[in-house]
């Protein structure tokens, strides 16, 4: 089966062509094709932040240039493709519009199958990517840990469909956190991968920050209540950021503010190895599997790396290209869905900027 996946909830415009088979074993395998992403970041960093307007209107722009880009890398041509993959939600509502609305044109005009991508499940898919990848088969069912700019949670992962959710954050996502504390030590945007480079080789024991409310009850805005011990929490780190910079103003010239960047770094990697450490002590997963933005760092890599070893179970974490934001995990993702599992209504559903992990679709 030959997928063409369409994102565009948030800054990236990406598309990209994935080639899926069965193995000799009878496993589902991918073949990523083609995979082109164009990061907005120059665009909205005058501005410190991702400006929803500018983003909708780059992607009206760039958009039919990385579909023909796509598809001439993959060396197909429009007609071999057997449908079309595309994130119709969570993200910016006037961004999956327009990825969506060229996915249904597409869709119409090649006379081809429609698929509506949860970015989130994508995301967790994207773990199956790559040369040296496992399969679903091997792997699930696994402990999954999400980690984006905008959601952080755990959950129990079956199969690329099914999910049961462990954990997740009470307030900011831990990309975010990192964003905002970027922000708020005038390090420019987007945050993780700058305190990434900036904490290199850095004491990450300068500052104790919190590591998130782990005994403290959960949120009366939560709907399920979870297990305590697998909510995350970001937003304290955040403030005490912010108090600890305002009572020690020198750190930003004094030469020791990369300290403080190791330390911020730290307290939400730790915070977030701790509540997986805590799912694998009381579940009995042998697998861990990790997607989004923020596993392309390197400080969370190693912990989980540790984790992983200590605890004897099986890690993949999807390889730094398919972290953040791109289509061949929409493609991808989208392949898995046999005829069977098309949705005959795909060409009337709208955007949902609100999608949960735990949608039907
Ligand atoms: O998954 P993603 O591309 O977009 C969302 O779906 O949110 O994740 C973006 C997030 C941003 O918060 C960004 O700062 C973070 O991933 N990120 C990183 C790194 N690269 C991107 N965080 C820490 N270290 C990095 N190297
Ligand atoms: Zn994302």
């Amino acid at each position: 089966m030959i997928v063409l996946g369409i994102e565009t909830s948030c800054d990236e415009t990406s598309a990209a062509v994935v080639q899926s088979f069965k193995d000799d074993a009878g496993r589902h395998r991918n073949r990523v094709c083609s995979n082109v992403v164009y990061s907005q970041i120059a665009r909205h960093k005058p501005y410190g932040g991702v400006v929803p307007e500018i983003a909708s209107r780059a992607h009206v722009e760039l958009l039919p240039k990385i579909l023909e880009d796509a598809l001439a890398q993959s060396g197909f041509v429009w007609s071999d493709l057997d449908a079309v993959a595309v994130t119709h939600g969570p993200g910016l509502a006037s961004s999956l519009l327009i990825g969506l609305n060229a996915a249904k044109a597409l869709a119409m005009r090649l006379d081809i199958p429609l698929i509506p991508v949860n970015h989130l499940k994508a995301h967790l898919f994207s773990a199956f990517l790559g040369e040296d990848a496992p399969t679903v088969e091997e792997v699930c069912p696994a402990l999954a840990l999400l980690v984006s700019g905008g959601h952080t949670c755990l959950v129990e992962m079956t199969d690329p469909h099914t999910f049961r959710l462990l954990g997740e954050t009470l307030d900011d996502a831990a990309g975010e956190a990192l964003d905002k504390g970027a922000s708020l030590m005038d390090l420019g945007y987007p945050g993780g991968p700058i305190i990434e480079k900036t904490a290199k080789n850095r004491n990450a024991a300068f500052v104790s920050f919190p590591r998130g409310m782990k005994q403290r009850g959960g949120s009366p805005f939560q709907k399920n209540p979870m297990p305590q011990e697998y909510t995350f929490s970001f937003s304290g780190v955040k403030t005490a950021l912010r108090y600890y910079l305002q009572q020690h103003p020198e750190v930003m010239t004094n030469g020791a503010l990369p300290d403080v960047v190791a330390s911020y770094q730290e307290a939400i990697c730790d915070a977030l190895a701790d509540r997986t450490e805590q799912a694998l002590k009381n579940e009995s997963f042998t697998s861990l599997v990790c997607g989004g933005g923020v596993l392309r760092n390197g400080c969370l890599r190693g912990k989980l790396a540790d984790l992983a070893a200590a605890y004897g179970i099986r890690l993949r974490i999807a390889e730094p290209a398919y972290c953040t934001d791109n289509a061949a995990m929409v493609a991808a993702f989208g392949a898995t869905f046999d005829e069977a599992m098309l949705d005959p209504g795909a060409m009337g559903i709208d955007i949902d900027p609100n999608l949960p992990l735990t949608s039907s679709c």
